[in-house]
């Protein structure tokens, strides 16, 4: 029997569910709801032994560190932030792809003077800027980050670009070369890779079945 232990899978609302459903498909899992139009948070599969669980993309990780989810799907960028604690990261899903960029208002040009930075994404940032030896201030945001240098709370900003279309409504352009390219990926919680072993890898060898033959389209 393939899925022979009890599973849950963490899942956020919106991109990354749209994404992860096809793949969960070819792992014979499918969600009997749609999150869009329910408000149930714990979403039954045609599997029993397979629940989903529906929660915001920043606290996948923690549901699944903690053992309250065996799986997860999570974006590069909140692995980043989380710090991976407790976690593997064995699989990488390659759906919900965009970059991690600096921005700012279009034209912008370095005044001197010590760069104020807002972000979601504070280790992140922090470890470019680092990494660039460039001692800047980090203000952190929960989200909206555009409207940061518009109202003067920040110089730029760092947040992910997938089309752009949110810089250019607010009269922001990328500055240089992305951060680093993001995608979600697949996790999983160390005792149950351990104990519930075949169950992860039948789960974790289908779904790479299906991103291998995507990446080769
Ligand atoms: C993300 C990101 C940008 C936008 C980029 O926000 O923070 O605001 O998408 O996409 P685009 O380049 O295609 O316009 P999201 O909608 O995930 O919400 P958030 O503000 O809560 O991060």
């Amino acid at each position: 029997m393939a899925l022979e232990h009890p599973i849950t899978i963490a899942l956020s609302k919106g991109r990354i569910f749209k994404d992860s459903v096809p793949l969960l498909r070819h792992a014979g899992i499918e969600p009997l709801d749609d999150p869009e139009s329910s408000r149930k948070l714990i979403l039954d599969t045609n599997h029993p032994n397979v629940r989903l669980l529906i929660i915001r993309a920043t606290d996948v990780p923690t549901y699944v560190q903690w053992g309250a989810a065996d799986l997860g799907v999570a974006g590069k960028d909140v692995l980043l932030e989380h710090g991976g604690e407790g976690l593997y990261e064995p699989l990488d899903l390659r759906i919900a792809r965009c970059r991690m960029m600096v921005a700012g208002p279009k034209g912008w040009q370095p005044r001197g003077g010590r760069l104020r930075i807002a972000t979601k994404y504070v280790n992140s940032a922090r470890a470019y800027y680092a990494g660039l030896g460039q001692q800047v201030d980090i203000i952190k945001l929960y989200g909206s980050m555009e409207l940061a240098p518009l109202v003067g709370l920040a110089d730029l900003i760092v947040d992910l670009v997938e089309s752009g279309n949110t810089l250019r409504a607010n009269g922001l352009e990328p500055l240089g070369e992305a951060i680093m390219e993001i995608s979600s990926r697949l996790i999983v919680n160390r005792a149950a890779w351990k104990t519930k072993h075949p169950t992860v890898m039948h789960i974790i060898e289908r779904l790479r079945e299906v991103v291998d033959e995507e990446s080769q389209r």
